[in-house]
């Protein structure tokens, strides 16, 4: 720290002032001027680290000129993705709240692992995650924690349904032992978090059996039926089925309620994948979509991709929570005096020691916004989604590829190839005009919009639509010439 005098240690309080002012007009000034910038940069793998020193500081230096460096080469380096042209992905925001709330954490910068040793940040995760529950109506034996990702809670999901299956496992581990081989099953269109759970579990990559799915992209419940009656005749232990309230590639939602079903017939683990889909049963109008969660052992919703909370933020509910407690507790001698049996430990549910304090940017955001203010901008996006599809349907050039659903299009050019829909995303994201993402639906390349960008408005999306048609042309021409 050079902006002190003679200081072995922090930057002088008033010094630290004036920084922090200059940084509020900074966070400002970007979120003012964000439209004008491209949404992803133009540079090439490695510029970025070529610009800087590859040495790292001998001597520390002052904030006026690594706050330039920032503006110099970090920002132009960034994909903007609360520009209201980012379109790719599910279109998740930063918002006022949520960068004001990421500013109080930063200074408190606790560590939630107990109760002791963070009350508030511990009996806030508490309260934000029953605010969900009340939100979504989810029955009040469902109790959560808070992790980084989607990816990470269903792989805690999964360990449970492992422990219950194969009792001893936390203690025992698989091998050596006289186990049947197990199943997790999902359906073709579900996220490979899946996959990463098994490989991280120790059950295999291929335990997971992806399942057929219908036009409309939901899981088969007569084929997953059959497929687990066959497993079992050929010597398999069903394990779990995950069904899926919004998947990646198009929000399409599996039939819960139907595989609910099967899973009490069947005795396995219902896990519901909500990452991306779960948050709107928040909307009374979406209420339908929570039928059969009820009987899961484990829902998974991600508030950073639809309620507004930036990243990181995912909330696993369990079904008597005790039952995960009990698969991950283990408390060292060294945290004994700051773990209070009585008090919710944070660090028992989980393979994460240290914890950052996630609860506070909810509660704030969702307490600016209101459930009302949060109902009115999910409408909006909706009615967005919906709109953005009403042209494409409407269109001589182009299609659509699946049924809109939630704030998720995908569509495709027209009798094109899929090397010509791909170039199509690829030049608007070199433009740094929007950006797209793209995927593939029963092996033809599609492209993809997702509509939950708070600056998004309609006209940014007739810009961003008639930036496709463009494109489409110029490509057209390009690959006729
Ligand atoms: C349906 C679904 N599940 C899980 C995930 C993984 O989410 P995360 O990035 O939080 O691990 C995603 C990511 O987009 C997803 O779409």
């Amino acid at each position: 720290m050079k902006d002190g005098e003679d200081n072995l240690g922090e930057t002088p309080p008033e010094i630290f002032r004036q920084q922090l002012h200059r940084l509020a007009d900074w966070i400002a000034d970007y979120r003012g001027k964000i439209e004008t910038l491209r949404v992803a940069p133009d540079s090439k793998p490695g510029a970025i680290r070529a610009a800087l020193p590859s040495q790292p500081p001998e001597q520390g230096e002052p904030f006026e000129k690594i706050l330039a460096d920032v503006d110099r080469v970090i920002l132009p380096g960034m994909v903007h993705w609360s520009h209201p042209m980012f379109l790719a992905y599910f279109g998740w925001t930063a918002t006022a709240p949520g960068i004001l709330s990421e500013m109080i954490s930063a200074p408190l910068n606790v560590n939630a692992m107990t109760w002791r040793t963070s009350p508030a940040a511990t009996e806030l995760e508490t309260l934000v995650i029953d605010w969900l529950r009340q939100w979504m109506r989810l029955p009040g034996n469902f109790e959560g924690v808070i992790y980084d990702t989607a990816s990470v809670g269903i792989m805690h999901a999964l360990a449970v349904a492992r422990e219950e299956a194969a009792p001893s496992t936390r203690k025992l581990g698989l091998t050596g032992r006289d186990l049947p081989r197990f199943r997790i099953y999902t359906s073709d269109q579900a996220h490979s978090s899946a996959e990463k759970a098994a490989i991280a579990l120790g059950l295999g990559e291929e335990s997971v059996c992806r399942v057929p799915s219908d036009n409309e992209f939901r899981m088969e419940t007569s084929l997953l039926r059959k497929t687990v009656a066959h497993d079992r005749e050929c010597g398999f232990k069903p394990l779990a089925v995950i069904a899926t309230v919004g998947t990646t590639s198009t929000a399409s939602l599996d039939p819960v309620a139907e595989i609910a079903q099967l899973c009490r017939e069947e005795k396995m683990w219902l896990h519901i994948d909500g990452a991306y889909g779960g948050g709107f049963a928040v909307m009374p109008e979406y209420e339908w979509i929570a039928e059969g969660w009820s009987e899961a052992n484990s829902i998974i919703i991600n508030p950073h991709k639809t309620l507004f909370v930036p990243l990181d933020f995912s909330v696993l509910y369990v079904r008597d929570i005790e039952r995960l407690r009990r698969v991950f507790s283990l408390v060292p001698e060294y945290l004994r005096g700051d773990t209070l049996e009585t008090e919710k430990n944070y660090m028992d549910y989980g393979i994460q020691l240290g914890r950052r304090f996630r609860a506070l940017k909810a509660w704030m955001i969702w307490r600016a916004f209101g459930r009302e203010g949060i109902l009115a901008l999910m409408r909006e996006h909706l009615r967005l989604a919906r709109l953005f599809g009403e042209w494409v349907a409407a269109s001589d050039d182009f299609e659509l590829s699946a049924p809109v659903s939630m704030g998720v299009v995908c569509f495709r050019a027209k009798h094109e190839t899929d090397a010509f829909n791909s170039r199509i995303v690829e030049s608007i994201n070199q433009s740094g005009r929007a950006y797209l993402n793209q995927t593939k639906l029963r092996g033809q390349t599609v492209i993809r919009l997702g509509l939950g960008n708070i600056l998004t408005t309609e006209k940014h999306l007739r810009d961003a639509w008639e930036l496709i048609q463009e494109t489409a042309r110029s490509v057209s021409s390009s690959s006729r010439a």
